[in-house]
């Protein structure tokens, strides 16, 4: 358990493994215009969905310890894998900042489905973690879900080359199963994966419902926000940081997302 440092501008802090979390932070600055953000992108450590949990626990402490010294007072699991594995010592670390995950949603999914079969694609961590398997379990009911783990999907989308052949080919081959059991809806479990919805859409077939988490979690974080009474910035810019190259992330924000913002780099 820590204390909290004195800081002058409260922030929502965000993380995750790289560019995936941004599409939380898309969401968040919709909902929540004037509040400061800071995000960081452990890029230099991804992909976290290939690594064990002792591993993703130890990252996830060191950027949440980050971000909390530099005033975040609400924080953002930005990353299906780091919640799996990392909330619980998140939490216990820091239990007086409320600290947000993002999990797969198979209640909303398993309630779309008209033909009691979903899939869900996310990372083999997120995949074979106990948190996902008592969601499944939790929330499936007689609804079938055949789990899509998806090695290297994340890597192609840090590339940045959102309209490769490499990346059509890997994702053929990851929704085939999919296709063959004939789901109707599909969970987009890794929030690197909004990213490329449109890809995984024609991949899938126009006839199945692809759904995503990032709008409830960020309104998940936008209650909590509320509810601290904080007060608002100016309308702000989020300070973009990242364990990786500082250039690359730059170039992605203003490329993929239209951001005209400059990212900077990050040691730890
Ligand atoms: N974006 C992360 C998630 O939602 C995963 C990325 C990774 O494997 O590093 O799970």
């Amino acid at each position: 358990m820590s204390s909290l440092p004195s800081i002058s501008t409260p922030r929502l802090g965000v993380f995750d493994s790289g560019v995936g979390g941004l599409t939380v932070l898309r969401e968040l600055r919709q909902q929540l215009p004037k509040v400061a953000m800071h995000y960081v992108a452990d890029t230099a450590h991804a992909p976290y969905g290939l690594r064990d949990a002792d591993y993703i626990i130890e990252r996830s402490l060191k950027v949440g310890g980050h971000l909390i010294d530099q005033g975040a007072r609400v924080l953002v699991v930005a990353c299906n894998t780091a919640t799996a594995h990392a909330i619980a010592a998140l939490r216990q670390r820091w239990p007086d900042v409320p600290i947000v995950g993002t999990e797969p949603g198979i209640k909303p999914a398993v309630a779309q489905s008209s033909v009691g079969r979903i899939g869900v694609m996310a990372t083999p961590a997120t995949i074979a973690s106990a948190r996902f398997a008592g969601l499944v379990q939790k929330h499936a009911g007689s609804v079938q879900v055949f789990s899509r783990a998806c090695p290297g999907l994340v890597e192609l989308i840090e590339r940045g080359d959102l309209q490769s052949e490499e990346l059509r080919a890997l994702l053929a081959h990851l929704c085939q199963p999919l296709i063959e059991a004939e789901v109707d809806t599909v969970l987009m479990g890794c929030t690197h994966y909004p990213l490329i919805q449109t890809q995984l859409q024609e991949t899938l077939g126009s006839q199945v419902k692809l759904l995503n988490i990032e709008s409830a979690v960020a309104q998940q974080a936008a209650r909590q926000w509320q509810a601290l009474g904080l007060p608002s910035a100016p309308e702000a810019a989020p300070l973009l940081q990242t364990t990786g190259d500082a250039e690359s992330l730059s170039r992605f924000v203003q490329q993929a997302l239209h951001w005209p913002l400059s990212a900077s780099g990050l040691l730890i």
